[in-house]
């Protein structure tokens, strides 16, 4: 094992989907510096060669798989028979992590096609991937699925109606899956992240503006700190933890 790995992981195999890019890529990267083998995935094949590259050149195990998953259940069973096959069979580890993001949009000016694919993308990809993946870890025994969530899956806010429902499905789906497939030793929790710097963010800093003075710990949320609490979840150290929301947004909807 390179001498950059820790480990936690080792041995282990993990999907992160919207590895391209932002959160996604920051837990490829945290997954595969404790061992796990993993798989990037994304539309974006230069973004995700970059993700790639960057984990092999840290010492780890990374292939991409590029998946367009606004396109319904035949792409994403494509997606999942590739995993397998990369994988050697289903994943240790699922990180239901590709949203469609969406600026600040009141309900009356939203349209049905922005609808249409947040739902898409949001809801019903990680249902159906989750569906490809999770018999293999029910079969074996034993998985880890990390759902990434948000504080808008949590507390209301104007203009994020339609993300919000989308993140508050994926918060569902946590909880009911953990019931599903708890007793198979799948454990499945929720990471939801504040607002993080991301480049997304970057670009939309707008929509960040005043957010921060109502965090306790008046910041954003890293990478990195959002990736942690997903390497947490999906590692043995939490192997007694199912249906958790677990909150990394500097106290905002704790405190
Ligand atoms: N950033 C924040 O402040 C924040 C806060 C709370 C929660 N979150 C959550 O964190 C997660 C990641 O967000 P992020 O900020 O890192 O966003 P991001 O930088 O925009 O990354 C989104 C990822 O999702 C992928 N993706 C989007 N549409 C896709 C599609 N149709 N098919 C396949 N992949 C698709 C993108 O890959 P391609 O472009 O290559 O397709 C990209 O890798 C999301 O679940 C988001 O809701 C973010």
């Amino acid at each position: 094992m390179s001498p950059d790995l820790n480990g936690r992981l080792l041995g282990r195999t993990a999907v992160v989907t919207g590895s391209t890019s932002g959160i996604g890529a920051g837990i490829a990267r945290a997954l595969a510096a404790e061992g796990a083998h993993v798989l990037v995935t994304g539309r974006d094949e230069e973004r995700g060669a970059k993700v790639v590259a960057e984990i092999e050149a840290a010492g780890g195990r990374a292939d991409f798989v590029a998946a367009d998953l606004g396109l319904g259940a035949e792409a994403i069973r494509a997606l999942a028979a590739r995993v397998g096959e990369l994988l050697g069979g289903a994943p240790d580890v699922l990180v239901n992590n590709a949203a469609q993001l969406i600026p600040a949009t009141r309900t009356q000016d939203t349209d049905e096609a922005t609808v249409a694919s947040a739902l898409a993308v949001s809801v019903a990809a990680p249902f159906l991937l989750t569906r490809e993946l999770v018999p293999g870890m029910v079969a074996r025994g034993s998985g880890a699925v990390v759902n990434i969530g948000s504080i808008n899956g949590l507390v209301g806010m104007a203009g994020a109606a339609l993300y919000s429902a989308t993140k508050a499905a994926v918060h569902a789906l946590t909880k009911a899956w953990a019931a599903e497939f708890g007793p198979a030793g799948v454990r499945v929790n929720t990471v939801a992240p504040g607002p993080t710097r991301t480049e997304w963010n970057e670009r939309h800093r707008d929509l960040l503006a005043g957010m921060v003075a109502g965090i306790p710990a008046r910041r954003l949320s890293t990478v990195e700190e959002v990736a942690a609490a997903v390497v947490f979840l999906a590692s043995d150290e939490a192997s007694n933890i199912h249906g958790a929301t677990l909150p990394v947004d500097g106290g905002f909807t704790t405190v």
